[in-house]
């Protein structure tokens, strides 16, 4: 940086940075009593947790609970695709050999029907041949400005597509469409690449560039471009397309695909929607969580040696709580979810194939951990939090970082590789907002400012905050 302009911003941050960042802090603080004397749903969640119905849809279900009584119940989570669960869409692709599952669920998500074979190897064929990236598109937005963080690149690249797009602005059913298609083929690569980019100018690795096959599925592609041609087994790429089968939907409530449906109903291009919900997703209470766990799950061993003594880690899980150790947030991540109580279906299907590829791999110690800690959370938690906390089970994150483990995936890769599969579910949200939407989604804020008396500039005196109405 020139030396002029890095003295501009060291005096910017001594005089005006670190007087104005207290000021910010302390003016937008206000009483978060407020949120319960105006009956205000914070987070949009009613008393009980549960979220407040604010639109409607035919893509996802995510059922966690019963009311009964004006009660809630817990009970074991469904999740389903379109109506159907989605423990019998992973048990049929399971059943005729374990691939392209991905590839059925896109189909099912954006067009309400499960694709004959024909379709499903006409749909794949398709992506296939979608996947290059328009011409000089890798040098000029990929390799010319790597960025450290891929979830960030991704974004900067699905807006680029809007640049190479001869007809960007059109929110026809047909034109979204395209674009869909376009861009859950191009995610992959368009995340591969970034990686190797990353790999090579932030990390001083080798720059590895492998082009994806058309005849291959994401789930292989994705392994090549990552790994290699045909360095990956079978088993490898069935348990990472399961991986993107369980993340491509999960109802309209989830903090990226609201994203998505309220920016559509604001009649914006597919690219700004995408790049929006991108960005949500990134965020560590949402896709982000699975890194965490990957660093709770590094700390823990380094500091419960024989991790799998259960008193041992039941003690250490229980200083993780009461914010003694790890990141001091006290959370237990993959524990826990804003609609699931006793079960997450996601993180039961996918523990049961990462157990079998442990015992492939020679992992099984380390499942066993995970495991444990599934087992072990909800105790740990009555035992810190009292009898009133809500039930908690495994999320999908719990195993999802593993399973990345186990394939050799990088963990900058974990939370691009929910978006890769997640855009399907978004592109699906973004068709049906168009066309069952139609009214711009803007709920309300109450302001609770007291209004101060205007001042002519020459009588007002600095450092004066507003008062709180
Ligand atoms: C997913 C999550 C955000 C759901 O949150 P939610 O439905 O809004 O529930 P809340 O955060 O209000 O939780 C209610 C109480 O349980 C506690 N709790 C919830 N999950 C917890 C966890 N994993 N570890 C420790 N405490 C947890 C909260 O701290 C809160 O306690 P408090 O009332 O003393 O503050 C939450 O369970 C969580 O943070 N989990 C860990 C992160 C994670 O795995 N995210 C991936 C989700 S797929």
């Amino acid at each position: 940086m020139n030396t002029d302009r890095k003295a501009t911003l060291e005096d910017l941050e001594k005089s005006f940075l670190d007087h104005y960042a207290v000021v910010a802090e302390k003016s937008n603080f206000f009483d978060s009593a407020f949120y319960e004397k105006f009956n205000v749903k914070r987070g949009l969640r009613n008393n009980d947790g549960s979220g407040v119905v604010v639109g409607l849809t035919e893509i996802g279900e995510v059922h966690g609970y019963t009311v009964e009584e004006f009660e809630k119940k817990p009970c074991e989570g469904r999740l389903r695709y379109r109506g159907y669960d989605v423990v019998d869409l992973v048990k049929g692709v399971q059943e005729r050999g374990g691939l392209s599952g991905f590839e059925e669920t896109i189909f099912l998500l954006l067009f309400n029907a499960l694709p004959t074979q024909t379709e499903l190897e006409n749909f794949t064929k398709l992506l296939g041949n979608l996947r290059s990236l328009p011409p000089g598109f890798k040098e000029d937005v990929i390799l010319r400005f790597p960025s450290p963080d891929i979830m960030n690149q991704l974004a900067r690249s699905v807006l680029f597509n809007y640049s190479f797009d001869e007809n960007p602005e059109d929110n026809s059913v047909k034109n979204v469409l395209r674009q869909s298609v376009e861009l859950i083929a191009r995610f992959p690569v368009m995340v591969a690449y970034a990686y190797q980019a990353k790999r090579h100018y932030h990390d001083e690795g080798s720059l590895v560039i492998h082009t994806p096959d058309p005849k291959l599925n994401t789930a292989e592609n994705l392994l090549l471009m990552i790994r290699g041609p045909k360095n990956y087994s079978k088993l490898e790429a069935e348990l990472l397309d399961l991986a993107l089968v369980l993340h491509a939907e999960h109802g309209g409530g989830n903090n990226s695909t609201f994203a998505m449906r309220l920016i559509t109903s604001a009649m914006t291009d597919t690219y700004s929607a995408i790049a929006g919900a991108i960005g949500s997703l990134k965020g560590i209470r949402h896709g982000g969580a699975n890194i965490k766990v990957r660093y709770m799950i590094d700390n823990i061993k380094s500091n419960v040696p024989d991790y799998s003594d259960e008193k041992l880690l039941r003690d250490y899980m229980v200083k993780i709580v009461k914010k003694e150790v790890f990141d001091k947030r006290g959370l237990l991540y993959g524990i826990g979810h804003a609609v699931y109580t006793l079960s997450d279906p996601r993180a039961i299907l996918l523990r049961e194939r990462a157990e079998i590829l442990a015992k492939d791999k020679g992992y099984e110690k380390e499942f066993q951990l995970y495991t444990n800690i599934e087992k072990l959370a909800p105790e740990v938690l009555h035992e810190v939090k009292g009898p009133g906390i809500k039930d908690l089970c495994a999320n999908v994150d719990l195993y999802s970082g593993f399973v990345y483990e186990m394939l050799d995936i990088p963990q900058e890769l974990f939370t691009p590789i929910f978006a890769i599969s997640r855009v399907a579910g978004w592109c699906a949200h973004r068709l049906e907002e168009i066309v069952s939407g139609g009214k711009i989604i803007r709920p309300a804020y109450k302001s609770v400012i007291k209004p101060p008396v205007y001042t002519s500039i020459e009588k007002r005196v600095s450092g004066e905050t507003q008062k709180k109405g």
